[in-house]
C-alpha cells in the first residue's frame, strides 16, 4: 500500500458546514484536494492508496481520517463529496482504535506520531528543498508513506518526528506547489518509474 498523510494544521475536529470549506472548517478544500489527488484515476481509483489526514484544528485535536482507496465508496471526485465523508467521520466518537464511518472511511484520535508508529514503514517526506524526484528510481516504494504538509508546511516539531524515522526528503520540482499537485506529480513519477 502507498501512504499519504498529509496534516491540517487548521482542520476543524467536529463537523461543519460544506458551504464554508476553506474558511470555518479550517482549509479542510486542501485536505479534500489531497485525496481526490491520491486516490483517483480517471473513471477509477488507486485501490493500492491510503490516505490520512491529521485534523489539528478546534475543538477536539488531533483527530485522524483515513481512506481507504481499497475500500472506499461513495467518494466523487469532487471536494464536496471528499467533505461529506470527513463530516461523517467526524459525526462519529473518536477513539484511540479506528472506527468506520462509512465504506473505507475510518476515524480516529491521534497524531502524526500514531500513523507512523502503526505502519512502521520508511517515510518519504515532500519538500522543496529535497532530493530531486528526477534523480530517483522508484524501486520499492509500495509500501511506504508519503508525508505533506498544508498551506503552512509542517512545524518543526512534526520535522523533527520525521527526522528521528527511516526516511528521505524529495522535491518534485524547483517552485513551492500546492500539496495536491505534489501528489499528482509523484504518482505520475511512481506510475512510469521501474518495479515499483
Ligand atoms: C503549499 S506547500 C507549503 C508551503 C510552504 N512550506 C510554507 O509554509 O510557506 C504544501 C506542501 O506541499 C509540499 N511541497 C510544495 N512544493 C513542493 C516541492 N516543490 N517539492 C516537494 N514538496 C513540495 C510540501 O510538503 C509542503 O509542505
Amino acid at each position: 500500500m502507498k501512504n499519504f498523510l498529509i496534516v491540517g494544521h487548521k482542520a476543524v475536529t467536529e463537523t461543519f458546514s460544506l458551504n464554508d470549506l476553506p474558511g470555518a472548517a479550517g482549509r479542510m478544500d486542501i485536505l479534500c484536494r489531497c485525496i481526490n489527488a491520491a486516490l483517483f484515476l480517471s473513471h477509477d481509483l488507486r485501490r493500492d492508496v491510503c490516505v490520512f489526514i491529521v485534523l489539528k484544528g478546534e475543538p477536539s485535536s488531533p483527530k485522524i481520517v483515513r481512506f481507504d482507496g481499497s475500500m472506499v465508496r461513495y467518494l466523487s471526485p469532487d471536494e464536496r463529496s471528499c467533505a461529506s465523508l470527513i463530516k461523517k467521520a467526524l459525526e462519529k466518537k473518536a477513539q484511540d482504535f479506528w472506527t468506520e464511518s462509512t465504506a473505507g472511511v475510518s476515524v480516529r484520535k491521534g497524531d502524526m506520531e500514531a500513523i507512523i508508529k502503526e505502519l512502521e514503514m520508511k517515510i518519504t517526506y515532500l519538500r522543496e528543498d529535497g532530493e530531486d524526484i528526477r534523480a530517483k528510481i522508484f524501486e520499492g516504494y509500495s509500501n511506504r508513506l508519503f508525508v505533506l504538509g498544508d498551506h503552512l508546511g509542517l512545524t518543526e516539531v512534526e520535522e523533527k518526528m520525521i527526522s528521528e524515522c527511516e526516511h528521505e526528503t524529495i522535491s518534485v520540482g524547483p517552485l513551492s506547489l500546492h500539496a495536491d499537485h505534489c501528489i499528482v506529480l509523484l504518482h505520475n513519477e511512481m506510475d512510469r518509474g521501474k518495479h515499483i
